[in-house]
């Protein structure tokens, strides 16, 4: 498999695009994997994400979406196909509790800043990162003291603290309440629309109401991607059954 970086120009997907914008934040081209016990699990499988915004992939169980999450972040490697971004590249898992290593939040942090900068430009990237987060003054909380939507809030900030510019969300809000549901799904959608530096977030849901929040939304099926549709009308058809998940 060629991984590349920067990337190649994107080819246009039937979701409308910028016409300017030639390099994209993330290709995928022709990808196959397999597994070692011989599940095919991505066929042929490209995507194209042509700019910054929150992009969400809805698809049946098995249909290769996490997969697919793992090659994107370099944890397995594909028999063949292109992966090309830009970007630093972060996961952010169903289960905030497997992805938080450290007692405090700022700690957990820390862990996740470049050892370069100097002690006072971390504690401001701390607070910076929580403001964002929208969990301003609990630098010193013991983690296990947080809500189910504030500790996934605070993995997403860990991520970002690596200087991720693309973060792979596979099902962020599958155990939360649908209150937390609705500040970590805020949260990301005000970091993909930010005016100067926004994020590019590729976002796996079950939940088809999320998909009205996406910039664009594409359904995975047996281990391939269809074009990317506009998220609400991708979730009317898909909740009138005209269109299996
Ligand atoms: N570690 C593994 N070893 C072998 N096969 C696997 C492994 N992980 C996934 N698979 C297989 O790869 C295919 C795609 O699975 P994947 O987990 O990517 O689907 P998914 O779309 O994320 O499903 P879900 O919605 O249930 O999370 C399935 O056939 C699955 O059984
Ligand atoms: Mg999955």
């Amino acid at each position: 498999m060629r991984r590349l970086q920067p990337p190649v120009a994107a080819s246009g997907p039937a979701f409308p695009l910028s016409p300017d914008r030639t390099r994209g934040e993330l290709s995928l081209e022709q990808l196959n994997y397999r597994w070692p016990n011989g599940n095919q699990a991505l066929r042929h499988c490209s995507l194209q994400i042509p700019r910054p915004g929150l992009w969400m992939l809805v698809g049946s169980n098995g249909s290769g979406k996490s997969t697919l999450f793992r090659l994107i972040a370099g944890l397995i490697e594909a028999q063949s196909g292109t992966i090309s971004t830009p970007h630093r590249v972060a996961m952010v898992f169903q289960n905030p509790d497997h992805q938080l290593l450290l007692p405090s939040c700022s700690s957990d942090l820390l862990l996740g800043l470049t050892a370069s900068s100097n002690r006072s430009d971390r504690i401001r990237c701390i607070d910076q990162l929580l403001d964002q987060l929208g969990l301003n003054g609990l630098a010193t909380r013991p983690i296990h003291t947080l809500s189910g939507g504030q500790k996934q809030r605070l993995a997403i900030a860990g991520a970002l603290a690596s200087d991720a510019g693309l973060l792979l969300l596979d099902e962020p809000t599958a155990l939360l309440d649908p209150e937390s549901q609705r500040t970590v799904l805020d949260a990301v959608h005000k970091l993909c629309h930010h005016a100067d530096h926004p994020l590019t977030a590729l976002w796996i849901t079950h939940r088809l109401e999320e998909l009205d929040r996406a910039d664009g939304a594409a359904r995975m099926k047996d281990g391939q991607i269809e074009p990317w549709r506009d998220g609400r009308s991708l979730r009317q058809r898909l909740q009138a059954g005209r269109s299996d998940r």
